[in-house]
């Protein structure tokens, strides 16, 4: 298929080392911080012309568990084993699941006239990263060491050069990084 793909953007927090979750999924020393009242950090404008998201397994299984769902656009679930994920039945219109590369997933995005991604999930954002598909990047870094984790980065092929587009920081140590690659 030719044409233009879908930009995949990742918007996502993480620990000062590098950790999006600790290793058992856990992300109360993200979501318990103290923030400043009425602001999102740039989610909202974020999410604004987001078609779609794709996620991994990982991400949509603890999503499940938050007390509302809280996406409106279709979500693509990736997972090498898709029949052996429950999708509830709530939410069947809204999510599929696949095991299709990242090219393929996001050329039938294309298909679908979606031009902006939301890529979410450790693993999921290297598989894209590793295949040169991650188009933008937007990391809020919190003061937090967790010395293990889920990782972020580490998707193992070479270098990539990215470009820098902002960088803020917030009174409560919060400090956002925003990248074009
Ligand atoms: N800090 C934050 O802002 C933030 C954001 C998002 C998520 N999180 C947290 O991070 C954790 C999840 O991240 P994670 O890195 O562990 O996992 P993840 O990327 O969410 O999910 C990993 C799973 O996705 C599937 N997968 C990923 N890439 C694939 C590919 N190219 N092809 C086929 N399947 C693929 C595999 O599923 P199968 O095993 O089924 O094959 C893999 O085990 C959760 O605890 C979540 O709460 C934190």
């Amino acid at each position: 298929m030719t044409g233009q793909l879908p930009s995949a953007e990742v918007f996502i927090a993480t620990s000062l080392d590098g950790f999006i979750a600790r290793p058992d999924g856990d992300i109360h020393w993200l979501t318990s911080r103290p923030v400043p009242e009425g602001d999102d950090f740039g989610y909202a404008a974020f999410l604004d012309g987001i078609g779609a998201m794709v996620m991994g397994r990982e991400s949509f299984e603890k999503v499940l568990t938050f007390p509302e769902w809280p996406y409106k656009t279709p979500v693509v679930v990736l997972s090498r084993t898709p029949e052996r994920v429950t999708v509830p039945e709530a939410l069947k219109d809204q999510v599929r699941v696949t095991s299709k590369p990242p090219r393929e997933v996001l050329e039938e995005l294309a298909a679908e006239g979606v031009s902006r991604i939301y890529l979410d999930g450790g693993q999921t954002i290297r598989s894209f990263l590793a295949e040169g598909l991650v188009r933008r990047v937007i990391v809020t870094l919190i003061p937090v060491l967790l010395g293990q984790g889920r990782p972020l980065w580490g998707h193992g092929a070479g270098d990539v050069d990215l470009t820098l587009v902002s960088a803020r920081s917030w009174g409560n140590g919060f400090v956002q990084v925003e990248y074009r690659a």
